[in-house]
């Protein structure tokens, strides 16, 4: 493969001798129950076949020093400099690096070993696009260091200090969804997470259909400040139900009927994303019955559901993926179409009969270019394995 060639290349031009390992943690897409995992909810991610490659070696000294392909930078850190943010020079990591440096933070938290390692890593997971670019790199590297320090933790704790990290070392208040899929991830299955009790199982993808993500070239700009916002948007929400609600510990736990009888006593504002989320759990916890059901049609018109929701109530769109979406849901072969991760910009993700996905693609992505103005990047993705060391 060209990316494992190409950091391959650098390491030995870095470091004077060819890498011990390769490991690859993988991007992730969402299919249903967006918004919902802070919200003790369930999703339906699936990893894909995008990844973070990182070639490594251990290192005598103590500083771990990685090299990031794609930006051309590199930074160094120890444990010394790790809570300090800082480099071994002193100077602040920069912020690609806070990504590797909070999962050693978080492993060192947890009394785990973080042998210093000399690593180069790439990506073809485009970041900022709703594809979990950074779950994948925190995910990588907890792969390396695991085979360094030759612990074994389950995915799913991987999965968790993973998330810890960008909670707590890089700030942003993200839930368990992208650390999660790019640890457990299955091929050719969709993943089934309930994230208040952590039980999750595969479903497999129908084999007649496709997923296509397609992605409207729009990154995301400072949306860790509309994120962290729309958080606690809900946790207030919870905060003021509770009054008639005592019993609820988090808006997975007030039906629609409940939410409609109470709603009136939410801020407009409050309102709006609280019923996303208490809409988007219900539209999810039928996700299962009809994906085994084969019923991919109702299924696909949750999808579509969950965009106008996305934009509507819980105004995490932008004009490029309604373009996007309300395109895709005209065209032959498509179940349903919708914005995938965070928002704000990135990709769409749409779920296409497989016979139909490769015209449908060609039509999207003209169809795209006519109304925006510029090409977008249309492809169709396998549902791939999870993180894993591959030499
Ligand atoms: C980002 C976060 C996830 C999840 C999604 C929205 O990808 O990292 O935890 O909240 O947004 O569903």
């Amino acid at each position: 493969m060209e990316i494992i060639e190409h950091i391959t290349n650098i390491f030995s031009e870095t470091f004077g001798e060819k890498p011990a390992h390769i490991a690859r943690a993988p991007g992730r897409v969402n299919l249903l129950g967006e918004h919902v995992d802070y919200n003790d909810g369930f999703v339906l991610p699936a990893a894909i076949d995008r990844a973070t490659y990182v070639a490594f070696s251990p290192t005598d000294s103590d500083q771990t020093t990685l090299l990031a392909a794609d930006l051309n930078q590199r930074a160094s850190f120890s444990t010394q400099t790790i809570q300090s943010k800082t480099e071994t020079d002193s100077s602040p990591l920069p912020d690609w690096a806070h990504y590797p440096a909070g999962v050693m933070w978080a492993l060192l938290e947890a009394k785990l070993s973080t042998q210093a390692m000399n690593a180069v890593y790439a990506s073809n997971v485009p970041r900022g696009s709703g594809l979990s670019s950074s779950a994948s790199v925190e995910m990588a590297f907890m792969i390396a260091w695991q085979t360094l320090g030759k612990w074994i933790l389950p995915a799913m704790q991987c999965a968790l200090l993973g998330q810890k990290a960008e909670n707590q070392y890089v700030g942003v208040n993200c839930g368990i969804m992208d650390q999660f899929a790019s640890a457990c991830g299955v091929e050719n299955n969709l993943l089934l997470l309930d994230c208040r009790s952590l039980e999750w199982k595969t479903i497999p993808l129908p084999s007649d259909v496709a997923i296509v993500i397609a992605d409207t070239m729009v990154r995301r700009k400072l949306t860790s400040g509309e994120y962290n916002k729309r958080r606690a948007a809900c946790e207030e929400a919870v905060r003021l139900l509770q009054k008639d609600l005592p019993h609820i510990k988090s808006l997975r736990d007030v039906s629609v009927e409940d939410f409609n009888r109470f709603v009136g006593k939410l801020p407009e504002e409050v309102s709006k994303r609280a019923r996303h989320v208490v809409e988007e759990i219900e539209r999810t916890s039928q996700a299962e019955s009809l994906l085994e059901a084969g019923n991919i049609q109702h299924f696909g018109k949750l999808m579509n559901e969950c965009h106008a929701s996305l934009r509507d109530l819980y105004e995490v769109s932008c004009p490029e993926l309604d373009v996007m979406v309300r395109i895709a849901q005209y065209l032959d072969g498509c179940y349903g179409a919708r914005l995938t991760g965070a928002g704000f910009g990135g990709c769409t993700v749409n779920l296409v009969a497989l016979e139909k996905a490769k015209k449908f693609a060609q039509t999207l992505a003209e169809g795209y270019q006519s109304e925006a103005g510029y090409q977008p990047e249309i492809y169709i993705t396998r549902a791939s394995r999870g993180a894993e060391l591959l030499v």
